[in-house]
Parts: C-alpha cells; structure tokens; sequence
C-alpha cells in the first residue's frame, strides 16, 4: 500500500512487534477464546492442564469480562484475572489479553441509557445481547477507557502478556442524537464550510440545501429514498467512528507498554468497517472465519477472505477466530466433519496467517452460544472434536519454518470499501441488487481453482507490483485512483475491468462526460445507456478471435448490458442476439505499453472464467500448479529464500494427486515427494522446498 510516512512508520513497528511474538511462540499460535469467569478455579486447573495437552500457546482471555472485572462503577475485582494469568504463565501458556469493551455491564446500560445505541428505526438496542453501545457516546467512551487503563496498568508488566486485544468485532451502527453531533463534526472536518457539503451532496435536489450545520443529522431509516452522497458520508462515518474507540483504547494500552502487538478482530465480508484504514491503526491484521460446514463450496469464500487480509497490511495475519466444529447463530449448524477443521486451519495458514486460533477453548454451559463448538466440547477429551483438535496442536510445529513467511502474487483484485457502499448501501442505481462481494467472489473464483495467487488492491494500494489487475464492477472511483490506473496501465500494466465501472465520483455524483467517466479514456469507448436485463434475459455473445485465442465462439451473457460505443479500442465480442444484437460486449484498448480489457456484460463463469486465464496467460503468469482439480487449492509462502508449497484437497469425497513444481519434502508426513503428491479428501500436503 502506498503509506503516509506515519503509517508506514507504524506499519515497521508493528511488524517488530509481531517478530517478537513469533519469537516468544517459537512456532504458529495455537489457542483461542478463554473465558474462565463463566468456571470456578477447579475447572482452570483442568482446563490449563488439557491446554498443555493440545500445545496450546496463545489463549485470549477477557473479551466479554467486563462485569467480573468491573461490578460497579469503578470497583476493580482483578483477583481472579490475576490468578488466571498466574496459572497461565506457570503452565507456559502467553495471554492475549482482551480489554472487554464489547459488552457493556448492566450497570452501565442502567446508568447512562443515552449509551446504548438507537437503531435506524428509532428504537433502543437494549441491554441483554452484546455490542450495545454508542461509539459515539461520550460517557462510553469514558467509561471504556477507564476499564482499559485500569488493565493496562494492573497487567501491562504480567509476563504472560503477549498481546493485546481491543474489544471484539467492532460494528454498532447508532442514530442517536450523539451520533449525530459526531457526524456534524465529522463533516466539519471533511468539508470545512456548508457550502463545500452542499456541493459534494448535491443538496440543490430535492430542495435539500443546509443553511444551518445545526439541520444536518444522521441518515435514520423512516426517511427512504436518501440523498446517496449523504448515506455514503454516513457509511464512512460509522467507519470512522469505530476506528476511533479503536485508537483510544490502544493508544492507552501502548502508553504502558510498546512492544507487543495490538489488534481487533475483523469479519468477513464486513460492511460496517474499512479494514484498509483499519490495518493501518494495527499491529497485524486479525480475522473472525467462520465458513458453512454445511456448504461444500464454503472454502472459496474463505480462501479470499484470507487473502484479503493479507493484503490489507501485506504481511502475515492472526486467524483469531474459527470454530473447532459447529456454530449456533444459523437455522441449521452443521458440524466440521472429520478432517475439515484441520483442512480450513491449514488453508488460513497456506494464505499467511501465522496463528490458529478458536471460538473458544471450553464449550459454555449456558448463554448463546452454548451449542457452538469449542476445542474442548461440553462431553470433554472423548469428543471426535476434541481428538482433532490435540492432534492439529501436536502436529503444527512440524511447519514452523514457514512462520512469518510471505506469499508474493502476479495478480490483484480491487476489493474497496467505498466501492462497495456506493453499489449497494446508497440505492437509485439502474438496479439495486448489486452484491458486491458476490461479483468479487465470481471474478475470484476461476483465479483461484486455475491455482493462481491473488492479492487484493484498494484505491490506494502500490499497483506497479502486480502484473494484472481484475476491476470488478467499481461503480465509484476516485480521481486519484483514476490518476493510478492510468500510470499503471501507460508503463505495461493488464485490466480486466468489468461493466458499471467508473461512472461516480467520491462524491457518488456522475462523471461527466458520460459514461463511464473516469475510466473512459482507458477502455476506449463510451456507453450512452445501462440496460439492466429483464428476469431471466439472457444474450448471446459472439467472441471475434481466432478460435484459439482463449475466448473464441459463442456464449451466454445476463443481467447487465452497457451500450458502448467505441473510440479507441478493438472489439473483442459482440452480442449475437437481443436488443444490442451486433454491438460490442467487450472491448480491449491499448493504452502506452498495457492494455485494458472491458467486459459490457455478466458472461457465464465458464466464459468469464477463459477471459480471466486468458489475459493472465497473456500477461505471462504463471500458475502454481497445473494440471491439479480445482477444489485442489494450491499456495505459496516463502521465507529466507525457501519455498513452502501449500496443496489443500477441499474435496469430501475424492482424492487428488498433484504435479508438483518443485522437489521437496512434506513437511506433515516427513516424505520426500518429486513429481507429485496424492490428497486424500480434505488432506493436506506442505512441501518444502529443496534447495539446490
Ligand atoms: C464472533 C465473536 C465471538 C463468538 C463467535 C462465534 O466471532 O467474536 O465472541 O460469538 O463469533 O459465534
């Protein structure tokens, strides 16, 4: 990422602090939730000595502890949480210790009701679920950052403080009056005068101009049919808000001690926060996964969701949360069958994650969550569960050279924040159901089964790295990301840009000329007109290549056609029936030594599938592996000049045997392998290289 010089100052840092925690570990985390105020101290004895038992090292301790450390306000009952960690650090065991700011006591949901959050309806989100908080609520705010300073003074000098945690998946959204005061503020500094947030918000429509900073408030729900550029200041907003208790806090916990890392956990596919600013305010980014056991094709989320968080800081990552088994918040849990839980704890490590760690350590008797799964379940050491669990502790420190190492990628896919609530949080498009992640997973995908390694990209990134650059479907586009791209592309770059891209500022105002803006010149072409597909309207498209130029012959398309008219670019394809019968649905434009290809329309996975390898074929990258099934996921990680091939055979029921790229040795089987390794269903193959 392009970095400020601050945040590429923090970024060393943080990588410093993350050395000095491997180092302590000497090996990949392995761990997860403890909670031990829901057990008398008995049970901790029991439950440190089982954690020795599975090589457990990391254990994150505290997260929703606020009432038993924190009865009433400003009574402080550390006892047992120093007794906890004692116990912990007698037993080897390094503490990630939580501040537990997620969960407010019901004491302070009593006494500062105007601290729990109003939803967009108007209604109070009450005490009695977790996350009920007003980010913005001063008096939360405050009595957070009394909790917080009270832990780091009492556990800052603990020697079995490893980390720290800063509160839990942070996400409320509140339309208080609070939130609303914040907002002004918030837009005070981004626009400095009415004037310039009249303009950006195009206030002349719909005789919404603000003469008063005191009119503006936050966008609640009974008020549909918003302005766009407001819900997206909003959206922004709320972002930042969260980011903010996120800073207070560890700014605190450094003040007392610098050299552990300091993280929150993140969500996938999380709309409410943008994790590319946020991996700036961290130390490593960490990440909650939680795939559909139920859901055979589940990995492929994962996979890009690991990715994208390796991206976010280019480095390493925590996996802080998985289940050991089963979740309980949907209809039907289904349960990890066996191998499936090693298998997903692999691939998070195969897409540079450095830790595996759990939801949580022992099954809860009571609460929520007293169905989902733990590494040591309600029936204890005889459970499958727990079984897999010892046996993945016991057998990750045969891969430990691979720690810390990076995974280098050809290819980039823009995964933006802004992007995304342009395209789906701010309504009035040509159509409305735009699922952003969807289309990234679908531009995804045919990199991922054809073996290719992928990074992901935001309108700030370092684009000169990769060779290729997928766009899915980035309606909004900032100027300086316009000014990038065309850089990039000019000095050699590859685009493969998909339709209703490029048409809106930051501001979510049209570009003008008309359409798609800013990206205009480098597609070479102009659309006069977006022409949702009626239900179930499908168009033929005719490539005009050679029959072996990858994407020859004819296909099916849906969903979305752009009207193009062409500039300066060649015809790739074109539509062979429908309204724009004999009209272009995919142009390539040269532009200084790259090109930029565009597609007008949704083409069916498998034809999108052949233009995506097509251009990567073009472009010269290579795949990790060839000739190896696509549920075969294949990665690289590679420390001090030696590789780490990473085969995973997400299949339930088939085997899969792989030509290999290099000679090595399975580090899990302790094999040496040559020209190809065999993947029983759900196995797991790391192959080290070796060196000549
Ligand atoms: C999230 C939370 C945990 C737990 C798990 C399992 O990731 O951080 O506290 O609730 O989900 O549902």
């Amino acid at each position: 990422m392009t970095a400020t010089g601050s945040a590429a100052e923090a970024d060393a840092s943080g990588r410093d602090r993350m050395d000095a925690l491997r180092r302590r570990l000497g090996g990949f985390a392995f761990g997860g939730d403890y909670n031990p105020e829901q057990w008398d101290s008995a049970v901790w004895r029991e439950d440190v000595d089982l954690m020795r038992r599975a090589g457990v090292n990391l254990v994150t301790v505290g997260v929703f502890a606020w009432a038993a450390l924190e009865p009433e306000p400003g009574v402080f009952t550390f006892e047992w949480m120093d007794e906890v960690l004692d116990l912990l650090h007698s037993a080897g065991i390094s503490v990630d210790l939580a501040t537990p700011t997620m969960a407010p006591p019901a004491w302070l949901s009593q006494n500062f009701p105007e601290t729990l959050p109003m939803m967009a309806d108007g209604e109070t989100f009450g005490f009695g679920n977790r996350l009920h908080y007003d980010p913005s609520s001063p008096v939360y705010r405050e009595r957070a950052a009394i909790i917080t300073r009270a832990l780091a003074e009492r556990y800052s000098g603990h020697p079995a403080l490893a980390m720290w945690h800063i509160s839990n998946e942070y996400g409320p959204t509140a339309y208080n009056e609070q939130s609303s005061v914040a907002f002004r503020a918030w837009l005070q500094r981004r626009y400095g005068s009415l004037e310039a947030l009249n303009d950006a918000w195009y206030t002349r429509f719909w005789s919404q101009t603000y003469t008063d900073w005191a009119q503006v408030d936050v966008p609640a729900v009974p008020r549909s049919w918003m302005n766009p550029a407001r819900q997206l200041d909003f959206k922004r907003f709320v972002s930042d808000a969260l980011l903010e208790c996120f800073v207070a806090e560890r700014d605190i916990v450094r003040e007392y001690r610098d050299d552990i890392p300091v993280v929150t956990n993140f969500m996938r596919f999380y709309r409410n926060a943008d994790y590319w600013k946020w991996a700036r305010e961290e130390d490593a980014v960490a990440l909650d996964i939680y795939p559909d056991p139920g859901d055979e094709d589940s990995w492929v989320s994962a996979a890009l969701n690991f990715d994208l968080m390796r991206s976010l800081k280019g480095e390493p990552w925590v996996l802080m949360e998985q289940a050991a088994s089963a979740v309980s918040q949907w209809k039907v849990n289904n349960v990890k069958r066996p191998g499936m839980m090693r298998a997903g704890s692999y691939q998070a490590i195969a897409h540079g994650s450095d830790t595996v760690l759990y939801f949580q350590w022992r099954a809860s008797r009571g609460g929520h969550e007293r169905f989902h799964s733990a590494m040591l379940p309600h029936s204890g050491t005889a459970s499958r569960t727990w079984g897999e669990v010892e046996a993945l502790g016991n057998e990750l420190p045969l891969i430990k050279d691979a720690l810390g190492s990076s995974a280098p990628a050809d290819v980039a896919v823009l995964f933006d924040w802004d992007a995304w609530w342009a395209l789906t949080e701010t309504h009035g498009l040509p159509r409305n159901d735009f699922d952003y992640p969807g289309l990234v997973t679908d531009h995804y995908r045919p990199l991922l089964e054809a073996h290719h390694a992928v990074d992901f990209v935001s309108f700030d990134s370092d684009l000169s790295r990769y060779r290729m650059l997928v766009i899915p479907n980035a309606y909004l586009v900032p100027d300086r990301f316009v000014e990038a791209l065309t850089r990039y592309v000019e000095g050699g770059g590859v685009v493969v840009c998909s339709f209703f891209s490029g048409v809106v500022d930051e501001t979510n105002q049209v570009r003008q000329p008309a359409y798609p803006g800013g990206l205009r010149t480098l597609i070479g072409g102009y659309i006069d007109e977006y022409l949702p597909a009626r239900a179930g309207e499908t168009f033929e498209v005719q490539f005009t290549g050679a029959a072996d130029d990858g994407a020859a012959g004819a296909v099916t398309a849906n969903w979305w056609q752009d009207s193009v008219h062409v500039e300066s670019a060649t015809v790739r394809a074109v539509y062979a029936s429908g309204l724009l019968q004999g009209r272009p649905a995919m142009l390539e434009n040269t532009v200084g030594e790259g090109r930029v290809v565009y597609l007008g329309t949704r083409l069916e996975p498998a034809a999108l599938t052949r233009v995506l390898l097509g251009e990567a074929q073009r472009s010269g990258i290579r795949a990790l592996v060839t000739d190896a099934p696509p549920t075969v996921e294949a990665t690289l990680r590679e420390a001090d000049g030696v590789s780490f091939l990473f085969l995973l055979n997400h299949s339930e029921s088939h085997a899969a045997e792989v030509r290999l790229p290099f000679e090595g040795h399975d580090l899990l089987t302790g094999a040496s392998v040559t020209d190809a390794v065999t993947l029983g269903p759900l196995g797991v193959a790391v192959v080290r290289a070796v060196t000549p």
